[in-house]
């Protein structure tokens, strides 16, 4: 474990802003192995509160283990990962609680299937932030409305679309005021045509200021609402930049090779 990783300069990033307080979520030195395979190496990330940060990379080169050792869905190795200044934490009601600071939005939506739509948003808010149920009904339509599914609240989610069931699952994520939001590949499970309903809910959420990690292949996503690219290619951060650079000059032949695949296909 080290403490004193080397840390890359970020060309156009936040490096000149002073380590401080609005670092929301720091990895240092992380490194993660599925048996021999190093899935995660020295990984150094910080990410700034209200920073939207996109990751790209090829298929399995870490980006959702990257994802999931930020809420421990996955323990780690060696390093530390810090949430708003605090170590995550093992085990029992304080990781309960971490989880539920990092709102997770995966590829497939995970609703639970036999609770209603106005359930899935209100039950976190009950069991793990001790809401009363009024109060988190109220919000629970509240946010539905806002992800523009409030009229579909009694449904099951076998019955709504799928950028319906993605809706509904950032709404339930933000239902528990999360720090973090963390999405990986929200819509590559989705039909072209609803694709669109779940990024202008995320670029609506950016623009609010919530601070994102986002796994994606829309580049168009990345280019308009990200402040930053993070590639990554082989368990490793390999370039990092704004996406005007990223994508008009990537430094590393990975890059290039990467962007020339998805871009022109
Ligand atoms: N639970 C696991 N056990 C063993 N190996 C795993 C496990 N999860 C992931 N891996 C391996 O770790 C590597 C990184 O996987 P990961 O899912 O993080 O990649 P990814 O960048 O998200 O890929 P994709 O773009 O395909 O989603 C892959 O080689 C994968 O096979
Ligand atoms: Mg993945």
């Amino acid at each position: 474990m080290s403490g004193e990783s080397v840390s890359q300069p970020v060309p156009g990033g936040p490096e000149d802003t002073p380590h401080a307080a609005d670092d929301l979520v720091v990895l240092s030195g992380v490194n993660k192995h599925f048996g021999a395979l190093h899935v995660l190496q020295d990984i150094d990330l910080t990410i700034s509160r209200g920073e939207v940060v996109v990751v790209i990379g090829p298929s399995g080169s870490g980006k959702s283990t990257l994802c999931r050792t930020i809420n421990r869905l996955e323990s780690i190795d060696s390093g530390s990962i810090t949430i708003d200044g605090k170590p995550l934490p093992a085990e029992g009601k304080e990781l309960a609680r971490l989880r539920s600071d990092v709102g997770m939005v995966f590829q497939s939506f995970n609703l639970f299937a036999h609770k209603t739509v106005l359930e899935n948003v209100m039950l976190g808010q009950i069991k793990v932030r001790k809401t009363e149920k009024k109060a988190a009904e109220t919000k629970a339509r509240a946010l539905l409305d806002r992800v523009g599914v409030g009229t579909q609240a009694d449904k099951y989610p076998a019955q709504l679309s799928g950028g319906q069931q993605q809706r509904v699952a950032i709404a339930r994520a933000l239902a528990m005021d999360p720090k973090v939001m963390l999405f990986d590949e929200p819509t590559s499970a989705l039909d072209p045509e609803m694709i669109n309903e779940v990024l202008e809910v995320m670029q609506q959420l950016a623009r609010d200021g919530m601070t994102m990690v986002v796994v994606t292949h829309e580049m168009g996503f990345a280019r308009s609402a990200a402040n930053r690219v993070v590639f990554m290619a082989d368990g490793r951060i390999v370039e990092q930049a704004t996406p005007e650079e990223f994508f008009s000059n990537p430094r590393s032949d990975r890059a290039k090779d990467f962007l020339s695949k998805i871009l022109h296909h």
